[in-house]
């Protein structure tokens, strides 16, 4: 099934149907550039100070994330990979031990485990949320299991008020993956501060995004946070002194200056995706679209932070609507085609299909739309319009076009004109 759209130089709306010509799946100059004055004040200052790696960026910005996820000690590194491997190894790692982690999640969170010899145990997943599956989990605990790691995907705590008694009592510690999730909350508590130690990433696409590589790691716990300093700069207690073996995983000072000035407008953002969340559902709701699609939901316990709005499409039809889409200029990402236990690289552990259906079925099914804080309305109702298209169902109706953009006259937004069609997808991974 084709589009059947105009074609265009400009970025302006298609005459016939009123939709756009291009929706990004991510456009992330809309959000850096207004800020560009400040990045370019913040990177001179730093490059002024001649403190590049760590220094004082790093430790204010350190400071100023442990007020905003109120979590008393909050460790910068090179990457959110990096914060996973330093969990592992702070809490003590060793070859053979088991880790219970979902395997549909991005793939660091498995190589964490395995590059320290370790064992990743992949569990289930609620196919309602993608989240890890807790009865799955505990099902799973065995002697060898060393720790749980649950994955806050998409931006959706996952259920921990079933994760944290399991975790409990069988006295583990659980690492939250929490590259996704920054600022979501489980009845009130910021991820990151209510297992054992939280990792989060700040590779460009998270919402909030740095400038290359970073990370950063939380926890609760004093001996926990002093482990986690020294093992980022190769254990090294004082300068030379090394009682332990680390690694070399330090944030930089540029990274740390431009995320200072991001994190301000984080909570905003935030709600920013999470109206474009609230968006969605009423578009799919009157476009009677929500019979075929299954929308994501947030969960009441927690705050839903929407790094991605992943849809459900069944009948095995997803791939054709990605193709519609993406004929249309609508950027789309399949988060993630392979669960981990099918990996080619992960052959050795055993795994075959059938092992993790939950899992398996989302790997055909889902398909993440943009849902980026600078989305604009018209945007939304081209993708919806669009998806309505593929299923031959009616387009947008005018009168949503005049709630939605305010004006029965669809206009293309400015900073369109400024973007790539539909996104730099080979920047785009999670
Ligand atoms: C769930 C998850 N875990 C870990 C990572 C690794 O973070 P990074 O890319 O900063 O290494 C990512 C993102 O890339 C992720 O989405």
């Amino acid at each position: 099934m084709t589009s059947g759209h105009a074609s265009g130089a400009d970025d302006g709306p298609t005459p016939n149907t009123g939709l756009l010509e291009s929706v990004p799946l991510l456009a992330i100059d809309r959000q850096n550039g207004p800020l560009q004055k400040q990045f370019r004040l913040a990177i001179d200052e730093v490059c002024e100070s001649g403190r590049f790696v760590l220094g004082p960026d790093v430790a204010a910005l350190e400071n100023e994330l442990a007020a905003a996820l109120d979590v008393p000690h909050v460790i910068g590194c090179a990457s959110g990979s990096d914060a996973l491997l330093l969990a592992l190894m702070a809490l003590g790692l060793e070859a053979g031990d088991e880790v219970i982690l979902p395997s549909y999640t991005f793939f660091a969170t498995a190589s964490a485990v395995t590059r320290l010899g370790g064992v990743p145990v992949f569990a289930d997943i609620d196919p309602k949320t993608f989240l890890v599956d807790p009865e799955d989990v505990a099902r799973r605990i065995g002697p060898r299991t060393r720790a749980i790691m649950p994955v806050h995907l998409f931006g959706q705590t996952a259920d921990m008020d079933a994760l944290l008694p399991i975790a409990e009592a069988a006295g583990l510690p659980l690492i939250e993956d929490a590259a996704q999730s920054i600022l979501s909350t489980w009845h009130g508590r910021c991820t990151g501060g209510i297992g054992d130690i939280g990792c989060f990433s700040f590779y460009p696409t998270k919402n909030l995004g740095a400038f290359g590589d970073g990370g950063f790691l939380t926890t609760t716990r004093d001996d926990l946070a002093d482990s986690l300093r020294k093992l980022r700069v190769h254990g090294m207690e004082p300068r030379y002194y090394h009682d332990v073996v680390g690694i070399n995983s330090r944030l930089d000072s540029l990274q740390a200056a431009v995320l200072r000035i991001k994190l301000p407008y984080l909570d905003a953002w935030t709600t920013d995706r999470e109206q474009n969340a609230t968006r969605y559902a009423d578009l799919f709701a009157r476009c009677g679209l929500t019979d075929i699609i299954t929308l994501p939901q947030a969960d009441t316990r927690g705050r839903h932070v929407w790094n991605q709005y992943v849809i459900r499409v069944a009948d095995g039809q997803r791939d054709a609507l990605r193709a519609h889409l993406t004929e249309a200029k609508v950027g789309t990402e399949i988060y993630y085609p392979v669960p981990l236990h099918l990996q080619q690289c992960f052959a050795y552990l055993g795994w075959q299909p059938g092992d993790l259906p939950v899992t398996e079925q989302a790997t055909h099914e889902t398909l993440a739309l943009p849902i980026f804080p600078e989305l604009e309305p018209q945007e939304q109702l081209t993708v919806v319009g669009r998806i309505a298209e593929f299923f031959g169902r009616p387009s947008v109706p005018a009168d949503m076009a005049r709630t939605e953009a305010g004006s029965n006259t669809i206009t293309a937004p400015k900073q369109l004109s400024r973007t790539g069609l539909i996104g730099r997808a080979d920047d785009v991974r999670c």
